[in-house]
């Protein structure tokens, strides 16, 4: 078995690596979008419906502009114009809500921004926005949670895969579950839940001349330069967007919402910086959320568990105006052996604000039903949840009909088991107890997509033996500062401590987006590139600078090791620290740029490549007091080469704890009424706490997958929340005998 390890030698590749950025951190010196303040700098406070579907009638801002240090109260009328944006090439011009706001007087989900209010400060601002009188023409909201699909459900042809994988739709799916010997028929459903990073969305906007800069609070800053430049009707070049941290996004600051362009054309006709920073219980409303999934899986299967026939049939509520797919059909295609497979999908119209990508979108909720599934079939033969995973493991992706890159699931169970003690678990439901309290022991397997998005980045080596890298991607909260720095110490030579990492700003080379859990394998090749072309350069000025140490002698005949060129046939020994090359050509610096191409997407894939991995956990059941807490969780993932396991454990125990909140807590809840989230807020919106969280395992596999990138660097920013509401569940009805299909886990269903 392979484990990570530290490193041999000097390499920071695959070496426990505290945040390079941890120091700006703790001191309160790194500055998130809302931190950024301007002379003259106005604030901007949007007003939301009070209804989820109707028209506004009058909007009445009398009183409101007549308030102390109001500028202007904005809405249809007088907001000037923003257009639509569409897609672009790549990611480009994407978001979820089109529509943009003020378009029309329609109110569709609770929430909506109808006007805006700017003030000279905050409270103002906010005094101002609660003094607008709306009224409207109203109509019932439908926040209805029976969901049943509009329109006639069709196979699912994953969006998140490589561009030709197969229907999920293989042999006779139907009429194999008809004949199958054992049959399991049954239903899943998860709530919608709300993305809470700590840091609330923002924008500052400023307008200089015909030039739009927006600090963002974004997980992709090019793609929201491509939308607001459209809104505006700006060559892109005019249009900068800066996020230099988040406090983490989940998904949700992916793509840009509607406050972002509404700060922007208060900021146009102001003539002033707008700084709109989206409260608490906006972030409920207008910024995406995981919509609520219906799923109905039936596996047929023969007498000693090998499995027949697949068939999941999902839905998901969406917004009236997007389309958004929650693609819980992701996975089930290729996860485990099935020779008859159908997943089809069909989408619920609601007057609720537009769903969005949620940390592992669409496999996430879709495995928590596939995996419990495989574990209710288990139980129904008595076969244990390891056994019947082992019994369906597959030879390849059986949608694409193409090997996996690196695929090494049954170890995971294997090291999974051995790391919880699994052999000493008793079937029977309630059978094991530890002080006084009932155990419940459960698992479930799990898999996210590894792919390449296309990424830039650029290299400089400097004449006092610094280097800078610089990347437009961002750093979420998961470590991408560090790995940057770990990739150009590596290439180049240089000491962690003397680089200088840039990113989040679309002034820098094209970065990818903070999402899909593909930063990482994605900059490597665009890095090493970069710094192979500054050293290309640096070897060319010490063959042509005048009393060079290899003045004589021609750029092939030179290598570059540990931040030194030197002569081949003399060896590294007698090399020469880049610095003094530089120095002596007055040089200050010389760069390299790099790129790396996509392969997300990639339509003629040889391989599939995915991370996979295992959760195991242990609940504890107090039946007297109907207290339930997990107890103890071993995740064990295998997603490559893990360039940084500190930050990468720390990436897996967060999605863990996040699918403790997701098996027993998390769930937005509309009103039937007026169509509002209720619990909008930290303290109804319940989430995993410290005092939730359990010591956590993680165990990484560490087999390098050379189909990604020349480290073997897949990601691991969400599979550690894929399998583990599935895991707990499972582990619930081991303890208590209770079945919940519905999550979260509630006190009430178990008794
Ligand atoms: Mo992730 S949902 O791709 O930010």
């Amino acid at each position: 078995m392979a484990t990570t390890v530290e490193a041999p030698g000097t390499s920071p590749i695959g070496r426990s690596t505290p945040r390079v950025d941890g120091p700006l951190k703790v001191s309160g010196a790194a500055k998130y979008a809302s931190d950024f303040h301007f002379p003259g700098m106005l604030y901007a406070v949007p007003v939301g419906a009070t209804i989820a579907n109707g028209r506004v009638v009058k909007i009445d801002a009398a009183a409101a502009e007549k308030m102390p240090g109001v500028r202007k109260i904005f809405h249809r009328e007088n907001i000037g114009k923003i257009s639509r944006s569409v897609l672009g090439p790549g990611f480009e011009g994407i978001c979820d809500e089109r529509r943009p706001p003020f378009e029309d007087d329609v109110v569709r989900y609770y929430g909506q921004y109808i006007a805006l209010a700017v003030a000279d400060t905050f409270e103002s601002a906010k005094a101002a926005a609660d003094a607008v009188r709306v009224s409207y023409d109203k109509e019932k909201p439908n926040v209805s949670t029976d969901l049943k699909a509009d329109d006639e459900p069709q196979v699912v042809v994953t969006t998140f895969g490589p561009a030709n994988r197969v229907r999920s739709e293989r042999g006779d799916a139907a009429g194999a579950f008809a004949s199958a010997p054992v049959k399991l028929d049954q239903t899943y459903v998860t709530p919608a839940e709300t993305h809470n990073p700590i840091e609330l969305h923002a924008t500052t906007a400023i307008w200089d001349g015909s030039t739009l800069t927006l600090y963002e609070s974004s997980q992709g800053v090019f793609n929201l330069q491509g939308v607001l430049a459209q809104m505006f009707g700006l060559p892109k070049e005019n249009v900068r967007v800066i996020t230099k941290f988040l406090g983490s996004g989940f998904g949700g600051k992916l793509w840009p919402w509607t406050h972002c362009p509404l700060a922007a054309a208060a900021a146009r006709q102001l003539g002033k910086p707008v700084k709109l920073v989206v409260s608490r219980k906006m972030m409920f409303q207008t910024v995406g959320h995981r919509p609520r999934t219906q799923q109905r899986v039936r596996l047929g299967a023969a007498a000693d568990g090998k499995l027949i026939s697949l068939q999941q049939d999902y839905v998901n509520d969406k917004a009236i105006l997007d389309h958004y797919h929650e693609d819980c059909g992701e996975a089930t295609a290729f996860q485990y052996s099935v020779p008859n497979l159908r997943v089809a999908f069909g989408r619920a119209k609601r007057n609720i604000g537009s769903p969005t990508a949620m940390r592992g979108p669409g496999a996430v909720p879709g495995l928590y039903a596939t995996e419990s599934a495989l574990n209710e079939l288990a139980d129904q033969l008595k076969i244990d949840p390891v056994q019947i995973r082992v019994l369906n493991e597959p030879k390849i992706d059986e949608s694409l009909g193409i090997p996996f890159s690196s695929r090494h699931l049954l170890e995971c169970f294997s090291v999974g088991a051995e790391k919880f003690g699994w052999s000493k678990r008793t079937a029977e439901v309630g059978s094991m107890k530890r002080d006084g309290l009932t155990l419940g022991w459960g698992m479930a397997g799990c898999t996210w997509v590894a792919a390449r998005f296309p990424a830039a980045a650029s290299v400089q080596l400097r004449d006092d033996g610094t280097a800078r890298v610089a990347c437009g991607t961002q750093d979420i909260g998961t470590g991408t500062y560090t790995v940057l720095a770990q990739l150009t110490a590596q290439r180049a030579g240089v000491p962690l401590d003397k680089i200088e990492v840039v990113l989040g700003d679309t002034s820098l080379p094209a970065g990818p987006i903070s999402g899909g859990s593909m930063v990482t394998g994605s900059v490597i090749p665009a890095v090493f590139a970069a710094a192979d072309n500054a050293i290309a350069s640096l070897l060319n000025i010490a063959v042509t600078t005048p009393g060079s140490a290899f003045e004589k002698r021609k750029p092939d005949e030179l290598a570059f090791e540990g931040g030194r060129v030197f002569a081949k046939v003399d060896g590294v020994a007698k090399g020469v620290p880049f610095a003094d090359l530089l120095g002596r050509a007055n040089l200050r610096l010389v760069t390299g740029g790099g790129e790396g191409a996509a392969t997300f997407g990639n339509p003629k894939p040889k391989f599939s490549t995915q991370s996979f991995g295992c959760h195991f956990v242990e609940v504890t059941w107090q039946a007297e007091i109907a207290r339930l807490r997990v107890s103890r969780v071993v995740t064990v993932i295998d997603a490559g080469r893990i360039l940084n396991p500190l930050a990468g454990r720390n990436q897996v125990e967060g999605a863990v704890v996040m699918g403790i909140g997701m098996a027993l807590f998390e769930h937005t809840t509309y009103d039937p009424q007026n169509g509002a989230p209720i619990n909008s807020n930290l303290a109804d919106y319940v989430m995993a706490v410290n005092a939730d969280v359990p010591p956590i395992e993680v165990h990484f596999l560490d087999y390098p997958d050379k189909e990604i990138n020349e480290l073997g660097a897949r990601g691991i920013g969400e599979i550690g929340l894929a399998g583990i509401a599935a895991a707990i569940t499972a582990a619930v009805h081991h303890a208590t005998g209770v079945r919940v299909r519905e999550l979260p886990v509630k006190i009430e269903d178990l008794i």
